[in-house]
């Protein structure tokens, strides 16, 4: 019987929803799995930091770790996590720890640290806090996935009539038929867990637009290297492009160049970010 040790100290909002999404996206789901057998070696103590179902810890076991501690703060996933090691034979491998990752304290040191907190942008979820906070509980050499994360931004004349309304209030996770791209496409991020990571995105990039037409939100797309050679992409549910709409829009001239200053904290919504675009 796996045992749980106390710690978490708030909640969150993730629903049985999204991380049945998560579980069942299987495209997503398999390149975890490929990255974790990557990273893993016989004997190895993992860290399986916003564990939902506790998937990803269950195939660090499967790969041979001694040790997987499963972090998590939502409580009906800590009894998920139980339940999968359980029906799986792995309970003797698998402790799952009902706490914030944020400010956990482990038992012992770990060899491979695996956090699936992967937000576009890295907007809603605390993936960069995470990783700073457990890396100091890691072993040197240890590995970490992801390894790094990448951002790239374009401005874009996004569709806002949806069943007759007017919808340009809040950022959506999806590209619609009438979105049209409207400049040129540039990295704005990059995030690498090989050290301890700023905790904000402040910056100002310059993209090009290619026709004159209005522009009044922004496209992030994302993504991350789990593994070498192993890259995070759009799946069913996950990683798709974020659409953020600007406070104030703006015409735009093909062939000028423009600024996009981009400010917010790692893990805030989108609706306190900062995008401003102007002339170069
Ligand atoms: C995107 S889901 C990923 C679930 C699972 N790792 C997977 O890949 O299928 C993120 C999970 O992290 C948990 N979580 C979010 N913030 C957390 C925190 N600060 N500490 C521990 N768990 C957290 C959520 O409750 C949720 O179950």
């Amino acid at each position: 019987m796996s045992k749980t040790i106390e710690q978490a100290t708030t909640n969150v909002a993730f629903t049985p929803y999204e991380i049945s999404l998560c579980l069942h996206d299987v495209r997503r789901t398999r390149m975890w799995k490929e990255a974790i057998e990557d990273a893993v070696r016989p004997g190895d103590v993992v860290i399986d930091a916003g564990s939902g179902t506790g998937i990803l810890g269950v195939f660090a076991a499967m790969a041979g770790a001694s040790r997987v501690y499963c972090i998590e703060l939502h409580p009906r996933f800590v009894k998920l996590i139980e339940h999968l090691a359980e029906r799986n034979g792995l309970s003797d491998k698998i402790t799952v720890i009902h706490a914030d990752a944020t400010t956990v304290t482990l038992p012992e040191r770990a060899d491979v640290l695996v956090s699936e907190l992967l937000c576009t942008g890295q907007f809603f979820e605390p993936q960069v806090q995470v990783i700073n906070h457990l890396r100091k509980q890691l072993n040197p050499g240890a590995r970490i996935v992801p390894q790094t994360i990448n951002s790239y931004i374009r401005l874009l004349d996004a569709q806002e009539m949806l069943y007759g309304v007017k919808i340009d209030c809040d950022s959506r996770s999806v590209v619609l038929d009438d979105d049209e791209p409207v400049s040129t496409r540039v990295l704005y991020d990059t995030i690498d867990f090989s050290d301890e990571h700023r905790l904000i995105v402040d910056t100002t990039v310059q993209v090009q637009a290619r026709s004159t037409r209005l522009a009044d939100a922004v496209l992030v797309e994302g993504q991350a290297l789990l593994a070498p050679g192993i890259k995070t992409y759009p799946t069913r549910f996950l990683y798709n492009p974020e659409v953020i709409f600007l406070k104030e829009p703006l015409e735009l001239i093909a062939g000028q160049t423009y600024d996009v200053h981009v400010r917010y904290p790692y893990g805030a919504d989108t609706l306190d970010a900062t995008i401003e675009v102007s002339k170069h």
